[in-house]
């Protein structure tokens, strides 16, 4: 290894916009601080097979601008075996030896200390090893979700956050012409923050998150035809891909879905239900579509019933960061490298207000999730519940 420092840059779990404006920002501190950057492709995958890049910041000039990550990810998990030991003790024993390995390669990969860029679950393999071992391994925290404990808000979200109200907000125009419903679904495997805030944002009509378990009679079914008596005579539905109905709601008002549908769900790699793979936008299209009674109230106020459903999907992740995402990237990536040069490790960075703070990765890497008595919700509800009830005679 030569005199200078040298630090690994890892991005895992999904991409998302503001990835290369963190690598950026962790660069251009590096540079100024005599330090080299080396890139570790695909996440933790690399980090395990040795899978690196260099990282010449002559050759990335304005990588802040760029979608997407230059040094490609994965949602390998390290410790994916931990979950099938059979005890506890054997869990702890296994998660202690495999990190490790884990601190044992940053030899291999001959760095001296790593930027790691994720959500809760890249994060959360990074706190491990820093559990058991003194590994240098500093975190920052990205995902669309938003759904990070240890941050105000991550990066990517309000560009993602962008791209669907403006979706939601062009497909009103189609929605209106032909009198129709639309199920747009969100992005948001747990966590209902794009859906709630891009559904306020463009003035969705109904907006279903995990967070708020549905009742498809009282939160779907009721307020479309409370809508439609008003006379309006289309409507936007945000769904996130997370939402699902209360187990009351599963049981008395599906057809086409029940309990099993969503247990038998494949997982990922790190355990999580794929619940996008239910496909809750179709779902919906398709209980409507068997609802007799409120195609007879449609009827009955002179409108179309017709339903669609649009999956905005990884739509949302793609293209270049918006302004507040390069710019906020490029803070977190400057306090990361800060951080490791001021060997502060175990830690990750955050967005506290407007102030760019740093945490104990133990405190900071775990899920967050949309309040139910939060503003945004009191909002939610009643944007939903006013745009009829003001228009009732
Ligand atoms: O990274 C978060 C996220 O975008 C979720 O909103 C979504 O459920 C998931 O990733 C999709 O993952 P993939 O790109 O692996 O299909």
């Amino acid at each position: 290894m030569t005199d200078k420092r040298i630090i690994g840059i890892l991005t895992g779990g999904g991409d998302c916009p503001g990835l290369n404006s963190v690598i950026y920002g962790i660069m251009l501190k590096a540079f100024d601080s005599d330090t080299e950057c080396i890139g570790i492709i695909k996440g933790w995958k690399g980090f395990m097979e040795n899978l690196t890049m260099p990282l010449n910041i002559a050759e990335h000039d304005d990588l802040h601008t760029v979608g997407g990550t230059l040094l490609y990810t994965s949602r390998t998990n390290p410790f994916s075996s931990v979950a099938v030991a059979e005890t506890e003790e054997k869990k702890k024993e296994l998660e202690e030896k495999i990190a490790k390995e884990m601190a044992g390669k940053f030899d291999d990969l001959g760095i001296d200390a790593l930027i790691a860029i994720g959500g809760d679950d890249t994060l959360g393999v990074a706190d491990t090893i820093c559990k058991y071992t003194d590994a240098k391994i500093i975190g920052c925290p990205k995902t669309i979700d938003n759904d990070l404990l240890g941050t105000d808000y991550t990066f990517g979200f309000w560009s993602a956050v962008q791209l669907a109200s403006n979706s939601m907000d062009n497909l009103t125009t189609t929605a209106r012409s032909h009198q129709r419903i639309f199920v747009v679904e969100v992005m948001g495997r747990d966590a209902g923050f794009l859906t709630i805030y891009s559904g306020i944002s463009s003035g969705a009509d109904i907006i279903l998150i995990p967070e708020t378990p549905f009742n498809l009679r009282k939160h779907v079914i009721e307020v479309l035809k409370r809508r439609v008596r008003a006379g309006h005579k289309y409507h936007i539905i945000a769904c996130s891909e997370g939402a699902y109905p209360s187990d009351e709601s599963l049981k008395r008002d599906f057809e086409t879905i029940s309990q099993e549908t969503i247990d038998k769900l494949p997982k990922d790699t790190f355990g999580n239900p794929l619940l996008s793979k239910l496909n809750m936008s179709q779902i919906l299209v398709s209980e409507l579509r068997l609802n007799e009674e409120l195609e007879k109230e449609f009827q009955q106020n002179n409108t179309n019933y017709e339903c669609r459903s649009v999956v905005l999907g990884h739509t949302m992740r793609a293209g270049t960061p918006n302004s507040f995402d390069r710019i906020l990237g490029l803070r977190l990536g400057l306090a990361a490298m800060k951080l490791a040069l001021e060997n502060k490790f175990g830690m990750m960075v955050s967005l506290r207000g407007n102030d760019i703070k740093s945490l104990p990765l133990a405190e900071g890497a775990k899920k967050k999730y949309v309040e139910k008595d939060s503003d945004i919700v009191e909002l939610r509800n009643l944007m939903i519940k006013i745009r009829y009830k003001s228009r009732e005679i």
